[in-house]
């Protein structure tokens, strides 16, 4: 649970998760950093959408957050 306008990597750090994906070339951990759309660690699956910036999502009721692995594919 957030408070209300708070953003996707919110929720996620709220609830104990650090690492939102993990890099295509050598699958090293990324997490947020910027908290402001800029570095793009935060990429994840949101609601079935591959590299959104978490940072960037409001949250919402039922979203479905996953963690990224590797390069998402090219086919939607
Ligand atoms: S945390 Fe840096 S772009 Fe999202």
């Amino acid at each position: 649970m957030v408070p209300e306008g708070a953003s996707a990597a919110a929720a996620m750090l709220v609830a104990g998760h650090i690492a939102f994906r993990e890099t295509a070339v050598t699958g090293s951990a990324r997490g947020p950093l910027c908290l402001m759309g800029v570095c793009f660690d935060c990429l994840a699956e949101i609601d079935g959408i591959a590299n959104r910036q978490a940072c960037m999502v409001t949250a919402t009721p039922g979203m479905r957050i996953d963690r990224q692995h590797g390069a998402r594919s090219a086919r939607p």
